[in-house]
Order: structure tokens, then C-alpha cells, then sequence
């Protein structure tokens, strides 16, 4: 859309039942706070909204979890949720929430309307039930096999292998999420958004409209959905958390959350324009307004398909210009989990990296998962820090800084004369935001932000060809050009950085006393339009370090932290062999254990497994063969104290009469361990009962 009046920015609502993560500050809030922030510093007329997405399953299903009520559990995340992206610098408009009576309200009105305009299919249809909950299992209430991919954990509303969207009804082999039954069908009535009615113009509006300028990931889902054909979409549950149905005989009927939730957009819009005392409508109404939705890449079809057709239904309603939704970030390898725990958190990493948002909004940018999933590494994390903003930023602006407080007590000098090169190089920098722009309208983050490391680049070139440092000694007037140029570009730097490195502009404008919101503001068309950005004369503040070098003993501790999730990961998921029939306590005492010690080991020829051992049982010493060559080497065991089982039958393996066994466990990651009860001081031959 060629300019337009004002920005409908929305980001997807997170869902409240956890804390946010690296994944969804690199998929969703940090291209959306970018976009958001460098609008807004063109002057534009930006209201970017998200709230906490408050209703669904999952919210109950952790409610029931954790034995709260679901709005406790709102409550709880919604707060946690709202302070890390405060703390990220995510500079919403409004951060609302779907609980707030403006959604209920305008949530039960947008429906409604459509009921009173019969947009909708009223049917009594067979829904899936589980008989000992009592209850139907919608959505996350049910898993099944995926009848498009296979995937056996599929959710009732959603695969989450294949992105597919479908009914519950629709799964192979459903099972019940919360008692594990097989559930049975029982009828039920529902309204049902006739979604094939939409196809038309679908087809139109983005199949016809939209092959260009839609990033090809999302433009192939909706491809894909609307050929496959669409079809009618219940927009009610059975479930007792949510929005009330608002019509008669829908008792014990909420509204699916997938429809509620997009309407949190408009719904947090209004209570924004209400404390600004501005209109909404012109905000989602407007022709010339530019609605954009950032999402991950399961929410496509909910945004593209469905609220679309929604708002189409409506009628009052503009479309989004673009959905640019990024694809899933991986951490170490792995998929990020919130029930594995494999997840950097937001607020913890806050606690280890005081101060260091940037870096991780610079770094999550850099390997923005624009095209398709991407890895977050530790490793990553520290060269990006250490090799780019230490080392190019950072650097840059220390030398600028430090020199001009050295030569010139601060004050910016008074030009020379040009030479080819000082021209050459404020040419290039003012090029710099009309590139940066091209990139950041056609959503590519990371590429926008290499060229914004490359104006620091360019910054550090200049320096070092000029070598202010050595024209001091031989030609002052040479060194009062090169250090004006410098602080030029270390102004545009503070501008240019804003949308991707908020904090980081904030000091360095407060370093070059160039703040924002007062009347000599650089703003972002300044930078190539204006000669001058830093007069002479102009004098800077005391320096501080933008950005400090990361130790390999932080990235360590995370390491550490990541692997004992895992450990913790499989313990929890390693099955525990079933209790065995009962012994009696004569079985037991048939039973004669002894204390022992390994006196000679060695491996037995040609077996990969077994150790032929020679134990002191205090009986006698005795021969046995040991399955436990490939946790333990024959030294390392020699002079072991061990528990050993003394009456079992003996029996020959390999040839070797083995007679006894000697008593081992298991760790989680399958290395074997002597069962070895406290003996110092015991004789061997005393019997352990
Ligand atoms: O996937 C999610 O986390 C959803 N809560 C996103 C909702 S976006 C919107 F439509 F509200
Ligand atoms: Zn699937």
C-alpha cells in the first residue's frame, strides 16, 4: 500500500498459561517492535496493540494442572507476560487482555451481529465426549492422529507437526486429554462459520492479490488450505471458560477462542483510543489505513482465513495488507518446549544478563527465522556479541567518543575542508535509510539490520583510513574534518539503531546529547537529508561502554542450565519397570547376598559386554562372569567392594563358569552402577538381609 495514513500494527496474543520465550520474541515481538518503532520514528501514525490471549483449552488444562482456577492462572502469566515485554523495550500501544470487559463486550457484539445477519450455520452435530469427565472434548481436550500428516498427537483443533487446522471429530483414533478414554459421540448444537461461502474471495484477495508482496511460506499455506477446499468452521464450544454464547439456548457455550482472540485486536484498539481520546474505527475501517498482523507460522490459517472471513462477514472491516509470519526458532538443535523446559525464558534471562536486552534482540534478529526455522546457540549468541556489537559498534563509538572529549574537550570541532573521501562516505551514510527501509518494508529484519551494522562498518573504515590518531601529531585542521565526519555518523548511528537496539540508542543519544523529544531531535529523514547532524560547536557527554564483551563462563552456566533440563527431561520420561509379582518373605530369605570384593578382573575374548571377574566373597573366592565391560574398565574395578548374590545356580557363559552375580543399577543415561551399601569396616562374607 503506497502511503498510507496510519499503521494497524498487531502482534499474536500470547496465550497465558507460561512465561514468554526466546521463540516468541524472535517470531512475533521483536520484527513487530521494529516495524513499530522505525514507523513511528518516520512520524507516522502507528497504533500497535497485543494482549494476553486468556481463553482456550490449554488455559484450563493447566488450571487443572496446577489446582488453581483459570483465571488465576491468567492472572498469574498475564502480569509475568507484561512485564517482559515492557522490559524488552516491546513499545505496545495498548497490552490488554481478553478477560477485560471492552473484549467480552465487543467480542459478544462482533458475534452477534453476524447471528443477526444469519452469517452463520446453527447445527446439531455428533461432538466427541468423555463419558467419565463429563464433558466434550474440544480442541486441546483431545488428541488423535492427524488425518493429513500422521503425526499420533494431534490435537483436536490442530496439528501441530503439519500446521493443518481441523475438527476433532476429524482425528483417527481420538483419545481424551484428560482422562485418557476413548470418547463417544453425543450430539450437540453449534454455529459454524460457512467458510467455503469465503472462498471466492479468498481467491481473489490473496491467491490473485497477494502472490506478490506475501512472503512465499505464507502465501503457500493459504494456497494450500484453499485448494484443498474449505469448510464449514464451529465458532462455539461446550466449556465453561470463555465468552457466553450471547444468544438464547446457548447455555454452557463459549465462544472457540480462535474466534474471540483475533477480535482481541480490535478490542485492545479501542481501549487505546478510549485513554487516547482518539477514534478507533478509522484504525481497522479505513482504506487508507495499513493493518499488519506478526505472527508465527501455526497461527497462518487463523489470521488468512479465518478472522478474514470473519471481518468479511462483518462487512465494516478493512483486510490486513500483509501477514508476515516468520517460522519457528529452534534452541540448540531443539525444538523449544515449554513442558520440556527447553526454553531460554525472558525473565530469567534478565536475571543472568542485567541490562543486556539488545543483545539478545540483536541477536534473535540476526538469525531471524524469516524463511525457514532457525537455531538460537549460546555459542551464536556470544561471537554476535563480542565480534559485532563489541567489536563494530561498541568500538566505533568508544573511539569517537573518547577522542573527542580528548582533543577537543568534547565539543564538536568546526569543519576544514572535504576531502573526496569525507564526501564519499557522507554520501554513503545518507543512502543508508532508504536501504534500511527498503528492508524493512518487505519484513526483512535480519537483512535491515546488516545494513544498519554496516553504517557502524563504514564508521570504523573511516577511521581507520584516516587515522585521526596520527594526523594529531602532523595536521590539526586534517583531524578536526575526520572527527566532525566521525561524530556524523556516530549520530546517525544513535537514529538508525532505534528500532533494533533501542536501549543502546537511548545512551548513545544521551552520550551525544541528541535526545528525542526535544527540538533539535534527529529524526530518521535526517539522516539523509540533513548536511549537518552535529553541528560544531555542539558539545557531547562523558562516554559510557554500549556493550560488554561476554565471558565464556556465562555462556557455560546456560549451557549447564540447558543440559539439566534434558536430564531432568529424561528422568522424568524414563519408564520405570513395573513392580513384580510378590515374594514371599521365604523367597526372599532363599535368597543369600553377600559382601565381596573384586580381587582380578579382565575382559572375557571376543565379548563386547562381559568382564570374567575373581571375587572374595568371604566364603571362598570364586569366579563370575559380569555383563559390565562397557561401563567399567578391568583396572578401574580391581579392589571394588560389591554386593554379590552367592547361591545363584552357576552357569556357564562363553565357557566360563560363572558362579554368582553381583548386584547392579542404572543411571538415567544407561551407565551401569554398583549396588553398593555403606561397607566400610564389613568383612567380606558378612550377609546383608
Ligand atoms: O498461538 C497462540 O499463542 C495464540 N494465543 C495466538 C493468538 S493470536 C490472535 F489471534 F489473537
Ligand atoms: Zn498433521
Amino acid at each position: 500500500m503506497q502511503d498510507p495514513k496510519r499503521y494497524t500494527i498487531t502482534a499474536a496474543l500470547p496465550y497465558t498459561n507460561g512465561p514468554v520465550h526466546i521463540g516468541h520474541l524472535a517470531g512475533v515481538y521483536v520484527p513487530a517492535d521494529i516495524y513499530a518503532r522505525f514507523q513511528r520514528l518516520q512520524g507516522k501514525d502507528v497504533a500497535f496493540v497485543c494482549g494476553s490471549d486468556e481463553h482456550g483449552v490449554p488455559i484450563t488444562i493447566k488450571a487443572k494442572k496446577e489446582g488453581i482456577t483459570p483465571q488465576q492462572v491468567v492472572d498469574k502469566y498475564h502480569a509475568i507476560i507484561k512485564q517482559s515485554f515492557e522490559d524488552f523495550g516491546i513499545t505496545f500501544d495498548n497490552y490488554s487482555r481478553t478477560s477485560a470487559k471492552v473484549h467480552h463486550d465487543t467480542a459478544s457484539d462482533f458475534f452477534k451481529k453476524l447471528y443477526d445477519d444469519g452469517k452463520f450455520i446453527e447445527e446439531v452435530t455428533e461432538q466427541l465426549y468423555d463419558a467419565e469427565a463429563n464433558q466434550f472434548l474440544a480442541d486441546r481436550f483431545v488428541v488423535g492422529t492427524c488425518p493429513k500428516c500422521g503425526n499420533e498427537e494431534s490435537y483436536g483443533d490442530q496439528c501441530e507437526n503439519c500446521g493443518t487446522s481441523h475438527n476433532a471429530t476429524d482425528l483417527i483414533n481420538p483419545k481424551s486429554a484428560i482422562t485418557g478414554a476413548v470418547p463417544t459421540l453425543k450430539e450437540t448444537k453449534h454455529w459454524f462459520l460457512p467458510l467455503d461461502q469465503y472462498e471466492p474471495f479468498l481467491k481473489e484477495w490473496i491467491l490473485e492479490g497477494h502472490k506478490k508482496d506475501w512472503k512465499t511460506n505464507v502465501y503457500g499455506q493459504c494456497k494450500s488450505w484453499i485448494d484443498d477446499g474449505l469448510r464449514p468452521r464451529a465458532v462455539t464450544r461446550d466449556l465453561d471458560w470463555g465468552i457466553p454464547v450471547p444468544v438464547d439456548g446457548a447455555d454452557g457455550k463459549v465462544l472457540y477462542v480462535w474466534f474471540d482472540a483475533p477480535i482481541g485486536y480490535i478490542s485492545a484498539t479501542k481501549e487505546w483510543a478510549e485513554r487516547e481520546g482518539k477514534d478507533w474505527e478509522p484504525y481497522w475501517k479505513s482504506d487508507d489505513t495499513k493493518l499488519l498482523h506478526f505472527i508465527g507460522k501455526d497461527n497462518i490459517v487463523f489470521h488468512c482465513i479465518i478472522f478474514p472471513s470473519m471481518l468479511k462477514a462483518d462487512g465494516s472491516y478493512i483486510m490486513p495488507d500483509n501477514v508476515p509470519a516468520n517460522e519457528f526458532l529452534n534452541l540448540e538443535g531443539n525444538k523449544i518446549s515449554t513442558s520440556k523446559n527447553w526454553a531460554v525464558w525472558l525473565h530469567e534471562y534478565l536475571v543472568d544478563f542485567p541490562n543486556q536486552q539488545d543483545v539478545l534482540r540483536y541477536t534473535l534478529t540476526a538469525n531471524a527465522p524469516e524463511t525457514k526455522d532457525n537455531d538460537f546457540t549460546w555459542a551464536d549468541f556470544q561471537a554476535r556479541n563480542n565480534n559485532e556489537l563489541v567489536a563494530i559498534f561498541g568500538n566505533f563509538i568508544n573511539r569517537v567518543v573518547v577522542l573527542t572529549h580528548k582533543y577537543y574537550d568534547g565539543v564538536v570541532p568546526a569543519l576544514a575542508t572535504f576531502s573526496e573521501i569525507d564526501e564519499q562516505t557522507l554520501t554513503e551514510l545518507k543512502a543508508y535509510p532508504a536501504v534500511i527501509e527498503s528492508s524493512l518494508e518487505r519484513y526483512r529484519f535480519r537483512e535491515a539490520q546488516q545494513e544498519l551494522m554496516n553504517v557502524a562498518r563504514l564508521g570504523n573504515k573511516y577511521l581507520a583510513d584516516e587515522e585521526p590518531w596520527k594526523t594529531i601529531k602532523t595536521d590539526e585542521e586534517r583531524t578536526k574534518t575526520v572527527m566532525y565526519v566521525a561524530l556524523q555518523i556516530a549520530s546517525a548511528l544513535a537514529v538508525l539503531s532505534e528500532p533494533f537496539l533501542p536501549f543502546t540508542s537511548t545512551k548513545l543519544r544521551n552520550i551525544l546529547d541528541v535526545k528525542t523529544n526535544v527540538e533539535n531531535a534527529i529524526q530518521w529523514a535526517d539522516v539523509s537529508s540533513k548536511s549537518v547532524l552535529l553541528p560544531a560547536e555542539h558539545k557531547i557527554n562523558k562516554g559510557e561502554l554500549l556493550f560488554s564483551k561476554i565471558e565464556d563462563s556465562q555462556i557455560q552456566a546456560q549451557l549447564d542450565k540447558l543440559a539439566a533440563s534434558k536430564l531432568a527431561n529424561e528422568i522424568a520420561n524414563k519408564e520405570v519397570t513395573p513392580q513384580k509379582d510378590t515374594a514371599t518373605f521365604d523367597d526372599f530369605t532363599k535368597l543369600d547376598m553377600r559382601v565381596g570384593t573384586i580381587i582380578e578382573a579382565e575382559k572375557m575374548p571376543k565379548a563386547k559386554k562381559l568382564l570374567v571377574l575373581k571375587v572374595d566373597t568371604g566364603l571362598d573366592v570364586r569366579t563370575i562372569v559380569s555383563g559390565i565391560a562397557e561401563s567399567f574398565t578391568p583396572e578401574e574395578i580391581v579392589g571394588k567392594k560389591v554386593t554379590v548374590l552367592v547361591n545363584l545356580a552357576p552357569r556357564a557363559l562363553r565357557g566360563v563358569d560363572s558362579e554368582g552375580m553381583i548386584l547392579m543399577t542404572e543411571t538415567p543415561d544407561g551407565k551401569l552402577v554398583f549396588v553398593n551399601p555403606d561397607t566400610d569396616g564389613v568383612d567380606n562374607g558378612a550377609t546383608i538381609n
